[in-house]
């Protein structure tokens, strides 16, 4: 116990030293900080912390100024953890109070991120053992997700509940339909007749084929569990923009299906748990049939794979909603665009993985119902690099 205590404090000072190093060598070259870590890769863990925390490209680069702590260098470090320093405290420590300023890369920076959640992604689709959780067919279903700009070259792909309304703004306003995100009347946004937003599935094959091989494509993720808590909360208990279905016709196929006890009175009053919708959503089989009465509403729960095909479409980013600050510029700048427009200001906060919600969402929820939930969204958590909920599975 004392051996590992001094072990922890001479690796915390190790820490300190090679900061207070970096910061003066930074006044000289750039960092291309956290290339490693900006993405967890399955169980790896942290062997050697304080010195690979942060590491100097080589001299011969470009040379830079070094990354300032701003305001969004401070936000960025507020989710950082979740994918930097989930396996012990002491590495989560040394992390947020001695090397996060260095240890959060903004504007070009942000290049070696999006790198290496696209090479995880790709090595993860060709892991046959996750089959089926991580291949879909480039299907009407998907086509009918990806929308298309073709003035400025780009495809994005629908994934509700990950700041999509935005995104479908920026697009509509580089395709002409009106001059500025302001001045889209909100009901227009998911009105796809008259939006000048077209479907991918509105084209023929050879346009398809086409712009899927040539145009600049992305979607944004977010914590599988969370985007379902979302979503939950959206439709079956908010409801905001008033849509019936979810309450009168999804809500009560649910319950009468999936919840242990109930009364045929219970299924108007009562509204949906999150518990039947989490047993609903664990059961691949079973429903396959229900999902096909849903028919689109499913868009917001089914899986990223389902929705976005990214092991069968090439896409060129994958924004993460936690990490939106620095991926919405980064994503206009990619596509060539950020010049014309910019997305619109993020309220600070907002996009942060939140534990103790998913906690709370899923205390009371039997383990094997959250292992088979955990077990359908798998290829999400894996393709885009979120650690398995461990908390809740064991
Ligand atoms: C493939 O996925 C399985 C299941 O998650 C995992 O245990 C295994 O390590 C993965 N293999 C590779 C090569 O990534
Ligand atoms: C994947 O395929 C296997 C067999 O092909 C099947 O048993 C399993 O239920 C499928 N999983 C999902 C999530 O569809
Ligand atoms: C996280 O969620 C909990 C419970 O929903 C809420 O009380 C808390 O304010 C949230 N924290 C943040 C930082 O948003």
């Amino acid at each position: 116990m004392g051996e590992a205590m001094r072990h922890h404090w001479l690796l915390l000072g190790a820490c300190g030293w090679v900061l207070l190093i970096l910061m003066f060598v930074s006044k000289f070259i750039s960092f291309r900080a956290v290339d490693d870590y900006g993405e967890r890769v399955g169980g790896q863990s942290w062997t050697v912390p304080g010195t690979k925390v942060v590491r100097p490209i080589p001299v011969s680069s470009p040379v830079k100024p070094a990354p300032q702590p701003s305001d969004q260098v401070t936000n960025a470090a507020d989710y950082t953890p979740v994918y930097l320093c989930n396996n012990t405290s002491f590495i989560h420590i040394s992390v947020m109070s001695v090397c996060q300023p260095s240890a959060v890369p903004t504007g070009a920076d942000w290049q070696p991120v999006v790198e290496r959640r696209v090479e995880l992604l790709s090595a993860v689709c060709k892991n046959s053992s996750l089959g089926n959780l991580t291949h879909a067919a480039i299907s009407k279903f998907v086509l009918d997700r990806i929308f298309v700009c073709d003035k400025h070259k780009i495809l994005f792909c629908q994934t509700p509940k990950v700041g999509n309304t935005q995104w479908k703004k920026v697009l509509i306003v580089l395709n002409g339909a009106f001059p500025s995100v302001e001045e889209i009347p909100e009901n227009l946004v998911h009105d796809h007749e008259k939006n000048g937003l077209p479907r991918l599935s509105s084209l023929t094959p050879q346009e398809i084929t086409h712009r899927l091989s040539t145009y600049f494509k992305f979607f944004i993720v977010r914590d599988p569990f969370e985007r379902l808590i979302s979503a939950f909360k959206d439709k079956f208990v908010k409801n905001p923009r008033f849509e019936p279905w979810y309450k009168h016709d999804i809500a009560p196929a649910i319950i009468r299906k999936y919840r242990k006890i109930h009364r045929d009175s219970d299924l108007a009053a009562s509204g949906l748990h999150f518990e039947d919708f989490v047993r609903y959503l664990g059961d691949a089989e079973g429903r396959q049939r229900m999902d096909r009465q849903f028919g689109e509403h499913i868009i917001h729960w089914v899986t990223y794979a389902e929705l976005c095909a990214p092991c069968e479409i090439h896409y060129s980013v994958v924004g993460h909603h936690e990490t939106l600050e620095q991926d919405a510029p980064h994503i206009l700048k990619a596509a060539g665009i950020d010049g014309m427009v910019s997305y619109p200001a993020i309220p600070p906060g907002i996009t942060r993985y939140n534990r103790t919600k998913v906690e709370q969402y899923f205390s009371g929820i039997s383990k094997r119902d959250v292992r088979r939930l955990y077990a359908r969204y798998q290829g999400d958590f894996q393709l885009f690099g979120y650690p398995s909920p461990d908390f809740l599975l064991n």
